[in-house]
């Protein structure tokens, strides 16, 4: 018996993945299904997804193609079920090419033709509307912005905002997008913002963001202060708008997963918190520079502190250094 194995999320399953199953279930006699957990597919990127995992396993098995379903919940995962389900083919769509080459040491691998013109990225597309967003500020962490937005359904960079026109436009013409170096017509033209400009002008260009209605994603640290930090958040609360502190780590599966197996008193309770963060840079930059607001420290100390925070609560106590030393000890 010949066993057949493909992977996929199976979004709003479409002719595409049809005839994908049916060309894998053609190479063999057996045909076993991968389909992506949702947590899986967060971890790649894929964010937007419609169908829960449930349901993609439902509609996959009611293409009645398949055998077997499985879900593939982590890197590496294929290598282990070619493994355990002692498969001889491995079946993916030409989108692939190349990519899984390295599975030809465990079973025969076949790329299959990919149906033209059509995805569950274009169907989600055709089904929601698209977030505008701005980016103000064009430096070096806007730079990475951009290409990562590009796997994110439902959101597209659109133009970018700098007072320095040099900046503003060399940023647009590298990234395809419309430069501004005035305020309102670039608030004008999106539905939200990501602000990642000096330090010092977040608490401004978040304001006058949320004051025009457009939700606000921005650097860490969001401000400078607890009082502006409450007045935004108050704001975003009164107009309905989303506010969020661009804190990558609070949002990384793998930190999600610390906070839950702590919590769940797997190593008891915890009574003490230490975190740091360290990080190798050459001068001249911002980390280095306190009279950039604070420069490193209040750049990182978000991060430490929202491990803090998460696992100890807000009801903590702190303790210098050397007494906790003198605890321990
Ligand atoms: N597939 C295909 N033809 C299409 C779309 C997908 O043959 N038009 C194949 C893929 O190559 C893969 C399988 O279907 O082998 C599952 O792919 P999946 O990523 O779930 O489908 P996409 O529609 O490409 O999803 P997305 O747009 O979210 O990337």
């Amino acid at each position: 018996m010949i066993k057949v194995i493909t992977y996929g999320t199976y979004d709003l399953l479409h002719q595409g993945h049809i005839n994908l199953l049916r060309r894998a279930k053609e190479l063999g006699d057996y045909l076993i299904v991968g389909v992506t957990s949702d947590t899986f597919d967060q971890g790649r990127g894929k964010l937007n997804t419609r169908n829960n995992v449930l349901e993609r396993v439902e509609a996959v098995k009611a293409t009645g193609y398949a055998d077997e379903v499985i879900i593939e919940d982590y890197v590496g995962q294929k290598i282990d079920d070619i493994q355990k389900y002692d498969v001889d083919i491995f079946a993916i769509g030409s989108d692939w090419v190349g990519k899984f080459d390295y599975l030809n040491e465990y079973c025969k691998v076949v790329y299959l033709p990919r149906t033209e013109g059509i995805s569950s990225t274009q169907l989600r597309e055709q089904t929601q509307d698209t977030y505008r967003i701005g980016i103000i500020g064009s430096g070096r962490i806007a730079r990475r912005f951009v290409p990562e937005s590009k796997i994110v359904s439902g959101a597209e960079v659109v133009s970018v905002l700098n007072p320095d026109a040099a900046g503003a436009e060399a940023f647009a013409r590298e990234f395809g997008l419309q430069a501004h170096t005035a305020f309102d017509p670039f608030i004008e033209g999106v539905d939200a913002v990501y602000i990642a400009s000096p330090h010092p002008t977040h608490y401004e260009y978040a304001k006058r963001a949320l004051e025009a209605g457009k939700h606000v994603l921005c650097e860490i640290p969001l401000v400078l202060s607890g009082t502006e930090a409450r007045e935004l958040y108050d704001l975003a609360e009164r107009n309905k708008l989303v506010l969020l502190e661009a804190s990558k780590t609070a949002f990384c599966p793998a930190f999600n997963h610390l906070v839950t197996l702590v919590k769940s008193g797997v190593i008891g309770d915890v009574v003490d918190v230490k975190a740091s963060l360290s990080k190798m840079v050459a001068p001249p930059t911002r980390e280095l520079d306190p009279a950039q607001a604070g420069g490193a420290m209040n750049e990182h100390a978000p991060l430490t502190l929202l491990a803090i925070i998460k696992l100890l609560g807000r009801d903590y106590t702190w303790q210098s250094p050397t007494r906790m030393a003198r605890i321990c000890a």
